[in-house]
C-alpha cells in the first residue's frame, strides 16, 4: 500500500474522502454477513466503541452503518482471520487503510467481533441512536438535536451524556449546573483550553484531546477528522505540544438559532439532574 505508517488517519480520511472509506467498511460488513460466531458482548460493546471512533467516516452512520450507501457487491464470506488480517493490513491498491499501527491487538479484536456482531441484529438497533424518551418536550428536542449525527449540532458525536455519544469532548454534565447564557458562551466560544495542537516528528500535526497517557504513548482523538478519531501516538513520535489555534469547536460556526441551543441546554439539564424547567429563549438570548 502506498501508504506511509506515519500518515495521520485523519489526513488520510480527509484525503481519500469518506465515500471510498465508508464503502470499504461496508463492503466488510456486508462479507461479515455470512459469519456467525459466539461472542463475548463485553467484548462486542469495547469493539463498537473503537467503530465509532477510528471506523466510521461518516457522522451519519454512527456505530452501526444504519445508513450505507454501498451496494451489496459482496456475497462471499470472511473468515474472522480475514477480517482481522484486513483491519490490520488494509487491502493493497485500495482506500481501505491498515490499522495495526493505529489500534493495540486486543481494540483490533474486538472491533472483529463488532463487526461480525452487527450482523445479527438489525440496522435499526444503532448504538448511536437515542433508545425511547421520556421526558418534557423541549428536552426531547433538544436530545433529537444533541444526538443528530448529520445535523447542525450533533454534539453527541463528541460529548457523552446519559451514556450515549463519543466522550472526545469534557464531560457536559459537569457543567449542566452553569447558567443557561454562561453554557451558551461556552458552546459558541472561538478559544479553547483543553485541545492542544500536536506537532509529529513527521512533521504532520493536527489538532488533539488528550485521553491518556502512560510511559509510552499517549491516547488522543484527532479532531482533524470529522468525527474526531482516536489515535495511540509514541511519545517518540511527539515533536511538540503547542497551544490550538486553528481548531474551533463547531457550533460556534453551525449557526445554531436561540431556540435550538435553549433546547439543547435544556436536554442537558435534564440528562444530567433531570431538570423539567426548561430554558427560556429569554435566558440564552
Ligand atoms: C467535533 C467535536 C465536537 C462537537 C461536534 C461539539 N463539541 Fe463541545 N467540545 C469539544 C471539545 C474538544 C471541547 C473542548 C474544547 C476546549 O479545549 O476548550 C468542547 C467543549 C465544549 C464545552 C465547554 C466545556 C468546558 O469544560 O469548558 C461545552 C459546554 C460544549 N463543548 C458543548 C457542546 C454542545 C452543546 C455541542 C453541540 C451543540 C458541542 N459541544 C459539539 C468537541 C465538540
Amino acid at each position: 500500500m502506498a501508504l506511509g505508517g506515519s500518515l495521520p488517519l485523519g489526513r488520510f480520511v480527509q484525503l481519500i474522502g469518506r465515500e471510498e472509506l465508508e464503502t470499504m467498511f461496508w463492503l466488510i460488513l456486508l462479507a461479515a454477513g455470512a459469519l456467525s460466531a459466539q461472542t463475548d458482548p463485553a467484548s462486542i460493546s469495547r469493539g463498537g466503541q473503537t467503530f465509532a471512533t477510528s471506523c466510521t467516516e461518516s457522522a451519519c452512520h454512527g456505530t452501526g452503518g444504519a445508513a450505507g450507501k454501498a451496494p451489496r457487491l459482496l456475497s462471499r464470506s470472511l473468515s474472522r482471520e480475514r477480517l482481522g488480517r484486513v483491519i490490520r493490513d488494509g487491502i493493497p491498491n485500495t482506500t481501505m487503510p491498515g490499522f495495526q499501527s493505529r489500534l493495540k491487538e486486543p481494540e483490533i479484536e474486538d472491533l472483529v467481533d463488532y463487526v461480525v456482531s452487527l450482523n445479527q441484529e438489525p440496522a435499526e438497533a444503532s448504538a448511536s441512536k437515542p433508545a425511547g424518551f421520556e421526558g418534557p418536550e423541549q428536552a426531547r428536542r433538544g436530545r433529537a438535536q444533541f444526538f443528530e449525527a448529520d445535523g447542525p449540532a450533533r454534539c453527541g458525536t463528541c460529548h457523552r451524556i446519559a451514556r450515549q455519544g463519543t466522550a472526545v469532548g469534557p464531560d457536559l454534565a459537569r457543567l449542566a449546573r452553569l447558567s443557561p447564557r454562561a453554557l451558551v458562551t461556552a458552546i459558541l466560544a472561538s478559544r479553547t483550553q483543553y485541545v492542544v495542537e500536536l506537532k509529529l516528528r513527521d512533521n504532520t500535526s493536527f489538532p488533539a484531546m488528550k485521553v491518556s497517557q502512560d510511559s509510552q504513548a499517549m491516547e488522543v482523538f484527532d479532531l482533524s477528522a470529522t468525527p474526531p478519531v482516536s489515535r495511540r501516538v509514541n511519545r517518540t513520535e511527539v515533536a511538540a505540544m503547542v497551544d490550538n489555534v486553528n481548531w474551533k469547536h463547531p457550533p460556534g460556526a453551525a449557526g445554531l438559532t436561540s431556540e435550538q441551543l435553549a433546547d439543547i441546554i435544556a436536554y442537558i439539564r435534564f440528562a444530567a439532574y433531570g431538570d423539567k424547567a426548561g430554558v427560556k429563549l429569554a435566558d440564552v438570548e
